[in-house]
This record gives structure tokens, C-alpha cells and sequence, in this order.
């Protein structure tokens, strides 16, 4: 298998974590928490892990400006562009939505980092994403840079080495802390986090099952996701890993109202969360996954061992633009 090029950016190892104040109260297997939302400061999350070897390929390719894209609170772009700054890259994010006059969240954190904004309406964007990425690229070039586009997530054959990569410290981490966890649990949205996993925890913990929570799309969308990132990256990197040994979880249960809306419980989740344990969630992605797990155990499943891990995916930031609801308070 042909080693990727990779970049060091994360804070790694990450640590893993029990919750115990959690644990006793719900009275199920001690729940841990990966610490992947301390793998950066303000480009903290799962983002930085896949990026370290996505900005390396960019880097040997020449490039000196990150074409990416998301949502208006995207994770992925916040990480890109403080990325691309340390690094003195240019960096292009394409965004889905309407611009609001006052920026906040990861959109400021965008604008902090000096990022260049172009945003689309949410159709448009759909309809004509990788033209746009595209046409932004082409004018990078006209004006003598050299672009790098990075695909939604950075998910793709090349990202999904960061949680390949990552199995391997959780399998250390497991070994380090005495525990056979047997289930788990990560939030997943453009799939690379879950497809990483899925195979490393395959080939590196195989008793453990992860459990992708999706926060938008069905679970059938996420399995062809899944097997088309990791198709991507047996093909780019020469493996013979057999996708249809895998087993694919997706919970998609816990999705609520949309992607970046949560329902009551999950915000209920998100403050009890941060008062028993002082951990943040955010109302996006680690909030419905936790929610999502907890719910679990409540109807007796993920229960057939004494622990169950929680990677703990980042996106703090999103939790600013939605104080009022996630503080209950209208
Ligand atoms: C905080 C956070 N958690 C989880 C995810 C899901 O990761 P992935 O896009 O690899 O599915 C994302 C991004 O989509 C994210 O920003």
C-alpha cells in the first residue's frame, strides 16, 4: 500500500476521556469520550486529521489557495481557512446561504482568518456546486495562483486517512486505559469521519462496531458515501482491503427537524452535557450523535460492554449562533 504524504497540524495524540458524572447517572457503560474537538485550537475537530494529509497533497502539488465549500457554519471551512493562514495559503470558501450582516460562529471565524467568502443561494449551490468550485478555482489561476479544490468535508479517498489514521491511536488509547469497548459512536455528515473509522476500527480494533449518527440524509446515503470514499482510497492508495467485509452502521433516528436544526431533546442533551461533565456539544453534529447514544442505551442497546467510546468531533463554534436555543430561552 502507498503511503500518503501528510502534514503535521493536529495536536496529537488526542485524549481519551471517561465521563463518569454521566455514567453513574445513566447507569449504563462508562461512557469515553475521544477528545478530537482539542486537536486544534480555533481549527480544532475532526477536520484538522483529514486535512493534515489533504493540505499535504496540495502542498506537493504546488498549490498556494484551498478551494472549499460548506454550509454557512461549516466546520470544514472554519478549520480550511485558519489552516490555510498558518500555512500562508490563500483559501476560497464557497458557501451555501445568504450572507448575514453579522457574522458569527465559524462565518466570523472565517472572515477572522482572512478567507475570501462567495455565497450562494441554497439551490444554486446544489444544483451547481463543482461548477462553482470550479469557476472560482479558474479565476485563482487567471490571476497566477495555483488552486487546490478540497471536496465537501474533505471527504474523499484522500481525507479519509485522518480516522484510518486515527483507529490506530484509539487503538492504543484502548489498550493504554484497560478497556474492549465494543461499540463506537461518532457523528457523521459528509461520511469521510465514519469511513476512516469504519475501516481503521476493521482493521485495527475489529471487536469494536462504529456507529455513524447522521445529522442529515438516511442511512442508505451514507453507506453508498461510505463505500465510495473508501473505493476512492483503495484506489489511490493500492489496498486490498475487502469494503464488503465491512459492516456499516448509520443511526439516522436522530437527525430531528434537519441538518443544523436540533429538536428539544437534543438541546436538552447539549445543556445536560455541559452541566454534569462541562463538555461542549454543539447543536449541529456532536449534540444529536450524543443524544443519539444516550437514546440507545435508554432502549437497552450498545449495552454488551462495560464501555462505549464517543468521539467527540469538534464544532463548538456552531454553538454560538443558536445561544437562544440552546439555552431553552425564546
Ligand atoms: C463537528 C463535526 N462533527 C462531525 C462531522 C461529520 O464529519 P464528516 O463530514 O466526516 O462526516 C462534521 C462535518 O461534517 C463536523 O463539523
Amino acid at each position: 500500500m502507498r503511503a500518503p504524504r501528510r502534514i503535521a497540524l493536529a495536536r496529537l495524540p488526542t485524549p481519551l476521556q471517561p465521563l463518569d458524572r454521566l455514567s453513574a447517572e445513566i447507569g449504563g457503560p462508562r461512557i469515553w469520550v475521544k477528545r478530537d474537538d482539542l486537536s486544534e485550537s480555533g481549527a480544532g475537530g475532526n477536520k484538522v486529521r483529514k486535512l493534515e494529509f489533504v493540505i499535504a497533497e496540495a502542498l506537493h502539488q504546488g498549490a498556494d489557495t484551498l478551494v472549499t465549500c460548506g454550509g454557512l457554519q461549516s466546520n470544514h471551512c472554519r478549520a480550511t481557512a485558519l489552516l490555510g493562514a498558518r500555512l500562508g495559503l490563500r483559501v476560497e470558501l464557497v458557501l451555501r446561504g445568504e450572507l448575514p450582516e453579522d457574522a458569527d460562529g465559524n462565518l466570523f471565524l472565517d472572515l477572522l482568518a482572512g478567507a475570501s467568502v462567495h455565497a450562494y443561494p441554497a439551490r444554486r449551490y446544489q444544483a451547481e456546486l463543482s461548477d462553482l468550485l470550479e469557476m472560482h478555482a479558474a479565476r485563482a489561476r487567471a490571476s497566477g495562483r495555483c488552486p487546490f479544490i478540497i471536496p465537501t468535508g474533505a471527504s474523499d479517498g484522500l481525507g479519509v486517512w485522518g480516522y484510518l489514521s486515527a483507529s490506530e491511536e484509539l487503538a492504543a488509547d484502548f489498550r493504554a486505559a484497560g478497556i474492549r469497548p465494543r461499540h463506537l459512536v461518532v457523528a457523521t455528515g459528509s461520511g469521510g469521519t465514519q469511513a476512516g473509522l469504519t475501516a481503521g476500527l476493521h482493521l485495527h480494533v475489529p471487536a469494536c462496531q462504529v456507529h455513524g449518527v447522521a445529522v442529515c440524509d438516511d442511512a442508505a446515503w451514507f453507506r453508498q458515501k461510505v463505500l465510495a470514499d473508501l473505493g476512492d482510497w483503495r484506489a489511490r492508495s493500492g489496498s486490498t482491503l475487502d469494503l464488503g467485509a465491512l459492516r456499516i452502521s448509520t443511526l439516522d433516528a436522530y437527525i430531528g427537524p434537519g441538518y443544523g436544526v436540533s429538536d428539544a431533546a437534543t438541546l436538552a442533551t447539549i445543556r445536560r452535557v455541559a452541566r454534569t461533565e462541562g463538555l461542549l456539544l454543539d447543536p449541529v453534529y456532536t449534540g444529536k450523535a450524543f443524544h443519539g447514544l444516550l437514546q440507545e442505551l435508554e432502549a437497552s442497546r450498545l449495552r454488551d460492554a462495560e464501555d462505549i467510546v464517543f468521539v467527540h468531533t469538534g464544532g463548538i463554534f456552531g454553538l454560538f449562533p443558536q445561544r437562544a436555543q440552546v439555552l431553552g430561552t425564546p
